[in-house]
């Protein structure tokens, strides 16, 4: 497993906007977008590219076109907080949907919907916008390996060292893109500092 933390000054802006209590959902929503197109960014720099001969109006000139099939997978709920920029940049992109609901006792992942497009050769990214004890990330990453995905790439808003260690020990081949990278979890496996329910936070419940 590898973790990569972006430096990016608008990344920490960003981040700082989504942990601030006082952000209302639409300019929550606002940020998680502008924040995903860092992650996507950072995620997609090592897609594989193959060239192809374009037409300038002067010229032909040597051009490129990406390689791979792409997936993206949306963890649900707050996965969806980042999708619509994934497809955006990746208009190519098939979308699948994983949903995991956290038991808030145990904090273990139930699972109540699976839809995955066609896996086999792409190159896959998870949407998990919250890393906390991996449990969420951990199941979906089986999911998409079950279904042939090998090459899988997680983006995460906040991550933990909880749910890194977790990853790196249930799927070590799996790369992590994280926007922070925090503290620790509470007593009720929230992240600490966080930025409180991602989901709660984007569609305005409680
Ligand atoms: N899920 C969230 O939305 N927030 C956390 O802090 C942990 C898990």
């Amino acid at each position: 497993m590898s973790l990569t933390v972006l430096e990016h000054p608008l990344a920490r802006h960003l981040v700082t906007l989504l942990r601030d209590r006082s952000t209302e959902p639409e300019a929550f929503r606002e940020a998680a977008r502008r924040l995903a197109t860092l992650l996507v960014l950072e995620a997609s720099i090592d897609l594989p590219l193959e060239e192809r001969p374009v037409e300038t109006p002067l010229e032909t000139a040597v051009g490129h076109r990406i390689a791979a099939p792409l997936v993206a997978v949306a963890v649900l709920r707050a996965g969806l907080g980042l999708l619509d920029t994934v497809v955006d940049l990746l208009p190519g992109a098939r979308v699948g949907y994983v949903g995991v609901q956290r038991d808030e006792e145990t904090a273990t992942p139930r699972e109540y919907y699976t839809k995955l497009p066609e896996l086999e050769g792409a190159r896959v990214f998870v949407l998990e916008p919250m890393l906390a004890t991996g449990g969420s990330l951990s199941w979906a990453c089986h999911q998409v390996r079950e279904a042939g995905g090998r090459d899988v790439t997680a983006l995460c808003v906040v991550s933990a060292p909880e749910g890194a260690a977790r990853m790196a020990r249930d799927h070590p081949d799996v790369r992590i893109v994280s926007a922070t990278h925090d503290r620790k979890l509470d007593a009720n496996f929230y992240i600490l500092p966080g930025l409180g329910d991602m989901g709660d936070r984007l569609f305005g419940t409680r």
